[in-house]
């Protein structure tokens, strides 16, 4: 009996357990394997990762806040997530530790198609820009990070790459991504963030990984300009598809997850 989980703090708004949960099923592994959800404090994280080995666990997501914590602790670390600096995905074998990261990789998924070559615009400059940025990088595109705190931008894009930008210019960027928390309770973005609501144009592609019931304001204004918009459900759908192939070797059933994800 396997059991999976997702550890966050606080972790009860979490899609993870539906949408893996469906997933599972669908796999015909509903029975055998399970998925919950555990909040787990900062100070006590170590411990209870060090011991979910010997209650069965094949595996966990991790997230907020404890993405930097699940790299520090553990045994093995993919280059990704260790280029990045977080991992999103714990991996128990053999009673060793070992941390990956989906996020990247996840959020290329999400794409309509490869940002190589594009001029990329990354709001934000916490560990979800990380994974955001390192990914564009890696594909090729040029990439520019504006953060309400610069100095935050320019540390990231010292240890990652990418240019800090202070002014963007809207028109300019192929691929737009807000990884701020801009919009998750309800801010406008368009008095937070350097951007306007009537200045997209249908060749760009928008991406906001705030993610509630409905479309944020950002995706509105974007999806009225007929551009591509991709929301933060997709994201996670996509990294959760990644971790769950890892820990099961079976493809993840993209549709029923999202349909989860979803509710
Ligand atoms: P995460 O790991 O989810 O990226 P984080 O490290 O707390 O979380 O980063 C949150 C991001 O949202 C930061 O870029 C933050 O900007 P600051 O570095 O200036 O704090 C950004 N953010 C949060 N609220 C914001 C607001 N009202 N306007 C602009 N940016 C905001």
């Amino acid at each position: 009996m396997p059991r999976l989980a997702v550890l966050g703090y606080p972790v009860g708004h979490s899609r993870s357990p539906a949408m893996h949960r469906a997933a599972l099923a669908e796999l015909g592994l509903g029975e055998e394997w399970s998925y919950e959800a555990i909040e787990v404090a900062p100070d006590v994280f170590e411990a209870r990762v060090r011991a979910m080995p010997g209650e069965g666990f094949a595996g966990a997501n991790v997230t907020v806040p404890h993405k930097g914590a699940a790299l520090s602790l553990a045994d093995e670390l993919s280059e990704t997530a260790r280029e990045i600096g977080a991992a999103n995905t714990l991996v128990f074998a053999d009673g060793e530790v070992r941390a990956e990261n989906t996020d990247a990789e996840g959020f290329l998924r999400s794409l309509p198609g490869s940002p190589a070559g594009k001029q990329a615009l990354v709001l934000g400059a916490g560990g979800a820009a990380r994974a955001i940025v390192w990914a564009l990088l890696r594909e090729g595109a040029e990439v520019e990070v504006w953060n309400r705190t610069e100095l935050r931008s320019q540390h990231l894009c010292e240890e990652l790459g990418g240019e800090t930008v202070a002014a963007p210019e809207q028109a300019a960027y192929g691929l737009i991504v807000n990884t701020t928390a801009v919009g998750l309770e309800g801010e406008d973005p368009f008095a937070e963030l350097p951007l306007r609501a009537d200045a997209f144009a249908a060749s760009q592609t928008v991406v906001d990984m705030v993610y509630g019931g409905e479309p944020t304001a950002l995706l509105r204004a974007a999806a009225a300009a007929d551009a591509t918009t991709v929301d933060g459900i997709e994201i996670l759908v996509q990294q959760g598809a990644l971790s769950l192939e890892t820990w099961t070797g079976r493809p993840a059933p993209l549709d029923t997850m999202r349909a989860a994800a979803r509710g």
